[in-house]
């Protein structure tokens, strides 16, 4: 299958990439770092991986569906580019960096949703969200509520191509040791709400609540397989596995 897996080339996507190249799909990986994709391709096409790069920007709502229009479509979609956001109280931090990270979470990943629907006649949309997206997250509300109106996006969706072989699904892929989680937890800045995260996120590693990589990567390429279509609309998590 041709899976387009935006943020394909570090953290969790670089993961999942490896995962779904090992098994034998097509890949199309999408970023806006550049280094990062040319190293990504390289390395996957090392190991007999078929897969292409192209640079796109979630904070642009062009930039994905125009890699998508140019590919004559994909049968799918994982749209896993995210960002952490501003950590701090709400009313304290940045307004304009909380609103990006809500047009790169949400418009972003709509936009992409959007173009992959037009472009396919079957497939499905993988929509990674998290935790934060379902319980509150107090300190990084740009991430959390980003991803709440993610889950709902893919709820909606799914109503919309009830008549359509064409599913939506949200994947939460439990706290894994990379990425965005494992900067969290290392972080040496001397900002008092960062430590709390920080502090925070070590206590859930500390406590056996993180996902191994593997188990997180595995469950995504079941979900690529279409093994969970049936529960369009839905929320799969590690527990689901
Ligand atoms: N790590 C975890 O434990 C965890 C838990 C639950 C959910 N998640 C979700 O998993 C996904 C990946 O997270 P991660 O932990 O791997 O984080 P990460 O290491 O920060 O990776 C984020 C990815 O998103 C891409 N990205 C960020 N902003 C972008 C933009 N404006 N346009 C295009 N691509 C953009 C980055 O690529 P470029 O820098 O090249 O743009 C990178 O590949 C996210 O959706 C996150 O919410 C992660």
């Amino acid at each position: 299958m041709k899976v387009l897996i935006t943020g394909g080339a570090k953290g969790l996507g670089r993961a999942f990439s490896e995962v779904l190249g090992a098994q034998g799909h097509q890949l199309v990986l999408t970023g806006r770092d550049e280094r990062a994709l040319g190293l990504a391709r390289a390395e996957l096409r090392a190991a007999g991986v078929d897969v292409e790069t192209h640079v796109a920007d979630l904070a642009d709502p062009r930039a994905t569906p125009k890699v998508i229009e140019h590919l004559g479509g994909i049968d799918v979609l994982v749209n896993n580019g995210a960002l952490g956001g501003p950590v701090g109280p709400t009313w304290q931090v940045d307004e304009t960096e909380w609103w990006h990270a809500v047009e790169v979470n949400l418009r972003g990943t709509a936009s992409a949703a959007n173009a992959a629907i037009r472009a396919m006649t079957r497939g499905r949309i993988i929509n990674v969200v998290s935790n934060a997206g379902v319980h509150r997250w107090p300190y990084v509300t740009a991430y959390s509520v980003s991803k709440a109106a993610v889950v709902k996006l893919t709820e909606n969706l799914a109503i919309e191509l009830k008549d359509r072989p064409i599913a939506v699904l949200s994947y939460d892929p439990g706290m894994v040791d990379i990425g965005l989680m494992r900067r969290g937890a290392g972080t040496c800045s001397d900002d008092p709400h960062v430590q709390r995260i920080a502090r925070w996120v070590r206590s859930q590693r500390a406590g056996g609540k993180f996902t191994p990589v593997e188990q997180s990567a595995d469950l995504l390429a079941r979900i690529v397989r279409g093994e969970f279509d049936h529960l369009s609309g839905g929320l799969v998590t590690p527990a689901d596995a």
